[in-house]
């Protein structure tokens, strides 16, 4: 598998997406092949699990949570970012595996291993080449969202101490794998993130 894949995680409101258009006009000015791809949702399949994850409104057990996302992913990276790596295009994605640990592991409160061992189950032992986390205390991303006034998800209207656990968990994830890892204070000016970003892509591309 010659491609690049690039995941990017972060608190709700950490400002993800906004770097990945930074990162994908870079890799496009060098002439790179670039696939954009999030979980959950990024694939036909996928869209109709986001909307039962984040929008249902019965109560959804932890244990069928993690599996929701895990299927979301297993055919996202099925059908989607394999076939984009093989052909050696670089992949930027909004969220994956961590995510999972964080908030159904952290979060809710399952076994760590046990939901990075289901993610990997599920895609075969496909782990990105450099994950940036964007980190950000959650009482900041809490003042964020409210300020775009945007109707909250099932995840986003947990409890602080709920988002907090996945910062902690995040960051739990970053520094047992720091040759993975780039952490970046998502309070930084946005040129700034998008710089360091760019000097740490610079060694890969
Ligand atoms: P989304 O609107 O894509 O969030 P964001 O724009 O912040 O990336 O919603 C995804 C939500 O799903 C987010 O609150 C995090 C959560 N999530 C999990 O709990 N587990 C997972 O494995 C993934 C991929 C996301």
């Amino acid at each position: 598998m010659s491609g690049l894949f690039i995941t990017l995680e972060g608190g709700d409101g950490s400002g993800k997406s906004t770097q990945i258009a930074f990162i994908r006009e870079w890799c496009e000015e060098r002439g790179r092949e670039v696939v954009q791809t999030f979980e959950p949702g990024g694939t036909d399949f996928g869209k109709d699990i986001r909307e039962i994850v984040l929008h249902s409104r019965g109560h959804i057990t932890p244990r069928s949570e993690a599996l929701l996302y895990a299927a979301d992913r297993a055919h996202n990276i099925a059908t989607i970012v394999r076939p984009a790596l093989e052909r050696g295009a670089v992949v930027l994605q909004d969220r994956y595996l961590d995510s999972s640990v964080a908030y159904q592991g952290a979060g809710r409160v399952l076994d760590a291993t046990e939901i990075r061992d289901l993610s990997l189950w599920a895609t075969e032992g496909l782990k990105p080449h450099v994950t940036i986390l964007l980190d950000l205390d959650p009482a900041v991303s809490r003042d964020r969202l409210a300020a775009e006034n945007k109707r909250f998800d099932r995840l986003e209207s947990e409890a602080l101490d709920f988002h907090r656990r996945v910062r902690e968990s995040y960051l739990d994830i970053a520094r047992a794998e720091p040759e993975r890892f780039l952490v970046v204070d998502a309070t930084l000016p946005r040129e700034e993130i998008r710089d360091r970003i760019f000097e740490r892509l610079g060694t890969l591309l």
